[in-house]
């Protein structure tokens, strides 16, 4: 693998797969059990809250039963010893790339070990159900929603990662379905700024004719190898 100096990594769901945590699009995926609209959009949370709080609030307990898999422990390896810039971008709300050791992570679609107040609209560390309605340790009010940002909503630091993506000159997405925007776009934003373009994921991504090179398995083994090429430079 060539020499980079600037590299942009985008993960989702699939990167999780291998630890437990279900994806979202595959067979028996999240959103085959659940009604995006009902649980994953403003209008849900304001028809049925409860719904929604409890929907998350499983998601966030599960973490406790599952652990980051060997394509984490790599992207963790490569922010320690990759001498380059490295922005490590994901779309999973779970902990799994900090618990991997990942110690810089940007969350574009917000974390379930966060919580947003709808009143002050301030975010703090949720360790709690959010059933149990706990008050928002900033201005006391009971009304704490999961920090992740449903669809309809702005995701976030977009400012950071347009900015990353105009300048890296390698952009890797890996375990993602490229299904939903503008995640999805990110590719076409690196192509647009000379990048090499690199997949990494079980099949092909909705994206994959937008990528130069794309590697094709669990990433529990690419992710791995192809860590260890860009180490050994
Ligand atoms: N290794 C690598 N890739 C995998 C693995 C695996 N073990 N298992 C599944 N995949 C791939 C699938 O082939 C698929 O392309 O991971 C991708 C998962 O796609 P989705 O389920 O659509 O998840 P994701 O792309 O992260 O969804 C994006 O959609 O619903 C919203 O906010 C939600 O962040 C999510 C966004």
């Amino acid at each position: 693998m060539a020499k980079f100096e600037r590299i942009v990594i985008l993960t989702g769901a699939g990167i999780s797969a291998e630890s437990g945590i279900d994806t979202f699009r595959d067979a028996g995926g999240l959103w085959e059990r659940h009604r995006v609209e009902d649980v994953a959009t403003p209008e849900g949370f304001a028809r049925n809250p409860d719904l929604v709080l409890g929907f998350y609030d499983a998601r966030r307990a599960a973490l406790e039963s599952v652990e980051p898999n060997a394509a984490h422990r790599a992207l963790a390896r490569l922010e320690a010893e990759f001498t380059g810039d490295l922005l490590l971008v994901t779309q999973n709300v779970d902990n799994l790339h900090e618990r991997g050791g990942s110690k810089d992570v940007l969350h574009m679609h917000g974390e379930l070990s966060s919580a947003l107040c709808t009143s002050c609209e301030m975010r703090s560390p949720l360790d709690v159900p959010l059933l149990d309605r706990p008050k928002c340790p900033v201005c006391q009010a009971p009304t704490l929603r999961p920090d992740v940002v449903w669809f309809g909503e702005m995701p976030y630091r977009m400012e950071r990662i347009y900015e990353a993506l105009g300048t890296c000159d390698l952009f890797v997405s890996i375990g993602t379905s490229g299904a939903v925007y503008p995640a999805a776009g990110f590719v076409q934003e690196a192509l647009m700024n000379g990048a090499r373009t690199l997949e990494l994921n079980l099949e092909p991504s909705e994206g994959s004719r937008f990528f130069t090179e794309s590697r094709h398995g669990r990433a529990g083994e690419i992710v791995p190898q192809w860590v260890e090429e860009v180490l050994e430079g």
